[in-house]
């Protein structure tokens, strides 16, 4: 690590080194929460703004002006690697993506290209560059991308799916058009996470948000060698951290798979997560984002329940098990910040 990176508790906790209080960082805390998103929105679409730089590093600095946060993730979104790839989607109101021509076949793989981020995707480094220089001396950037398992959902699906039939058809019934198809998502996504760090991002977190439908059998038999080569693929040039959801029967698979932190979820007890996983790995997590409806009492209790229950081990950044809802109150989001400092304070 750098010298002058060694003074932010976000990076230190990364490396499990002790800090003066917990850091805190929210997945999605930059989006429809917060009214200075929904004013932006209302002019732009949501490509739009990931695609333009300059708005892009502007929506990523609106929850830091606001709340306190220990760290700020780019703008961007899971999906953006895919368009260079060849593959077509858009934003349909209230559902979420939809890809007109999902892949289902062995041509379908064929047709995905290798992309060049630096290239196809520079409005992403350019963003990620003006976010450094706004940042510098405050707190670290970090980058991400989907793992491989979440972007093979997306684009077998066609969109976002409850029982996954058609991932795991392709998966049980075509073998080598699974690998074949893995293969080539996990090298686009080494190369788009190393053009980040190479555009300035200090850390970096892979979401594998879907990847809780599957069994721990499967997915040591069919998943858990690309998210490592994936991981191993970047190195450790930055910190990683790697989250799945509905991820607490395959915790230890995920640790084997790579990361210097592991993402939790909501719906493991963070010390017996921790326990499992073993302490020579960081943990991140895991109030559940419906918390933060709730009384401000109420998150203040069960902020102090998860701080208590990690007991100031190095090695904890504080986060949601998921990301943070639209709707959620600002105010209660600010009380939370407040106290994970207060209690965290050593
Ligand atoms: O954390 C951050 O603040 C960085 C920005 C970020 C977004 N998406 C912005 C976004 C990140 C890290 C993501 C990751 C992402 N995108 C994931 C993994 C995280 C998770 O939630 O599990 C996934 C599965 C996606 C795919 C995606 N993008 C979906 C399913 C949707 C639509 C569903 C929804 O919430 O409306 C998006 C759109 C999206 N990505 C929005 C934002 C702020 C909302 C766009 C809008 O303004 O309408």
């Amino acid at each position: 690590m750098k010298e002058s990176e060694d003074r932010y508790p976000f990076l230190r906790a990364c490396r499990r080194q002790p800090t003066e209080f917990t850091p805190i960082w929210l997945m999605r805390q930059a989006g429809r929460y917060m009214k200075e998103y929904r004013a932006l929105r209302k002019k732009y679409s949501f490509m739009e703004m990931c695609k333009n730089p300059e708005l892009a590093a502007q929506i990523t600095l609106q929850p830091i002006d606001k709340l306190k946060l220990d760290a700020a993730i780019i703008f961007s979104d899971i999906l953006i690697p895919l368009e260079p790839m060849g593959v077509e989607f858009e934003f349909e109101k209230g559902e979420g993506p939809v890809f007109h021509h999902p892949v289902r076949e062995r041509k379908d793989v064929e047709r995905l290209r290798i992309i060049e981020p630096e290239v196809e995707i520079s409005f992403l480094m350019k963003a990620i560059q003006i976010v450094r220089k706004e940042l510098e001396g405050k707190i670290p950037l970090i980058g991400f991308c989907g793992a491989p398992f979440t972007l093979a959902s997306y684009l077998i699906e066609g969109g976002h799916s409850k029982n996954y039939i058609l991932t795991k058809g392709l998966m049980y019934q075509d073998r080598p058009t699974w690998d074949a198809l893995m293969e080539k998502i996990s090298e686009v996504l080494i190369r788009t996470l190393n053009a980040q760090i190479r555009s300035g991002v200090q850390a970096v977190q892979v979401f594998d948000s879907w990847v809780g439908c599957l069994s721990p059998r499967d997915y040591e038999e069919y998943v858990l060698s690309y998210s490592k080569k994936m991981i191993e693929g970047v190195g450790k040039k930055v910190p990683l951290i790697h989250f799945a959801t509905s991820s607490s029967t395959l915790l230890e698979l995920m640790k084997r798979a790579g990361g210097d932190v592991i993402g939790l979820d909501w719906r493991v007890d963070i010390r017996e997560a921790w326990a499992r996983l073993g302490f020579d790995v960081a943990i991140q997590g895991n109030l559940d984002p419906v918390i933060l409806f709730g009384p401000v009492d109420l998150i203040k209790k069960e902020t102090k329940r998860i701080l208590d229950r990690v007991e100031g081990r190095p090695g904890h950044i504080f986060n949601l098990g998921h990301g943070i809802l639209p709707n959620t109150p600002v105010d209660h989001v600010a009380a939370l910040v407040e106290a994970v400092h207060q209690y965290s304070s050593r």
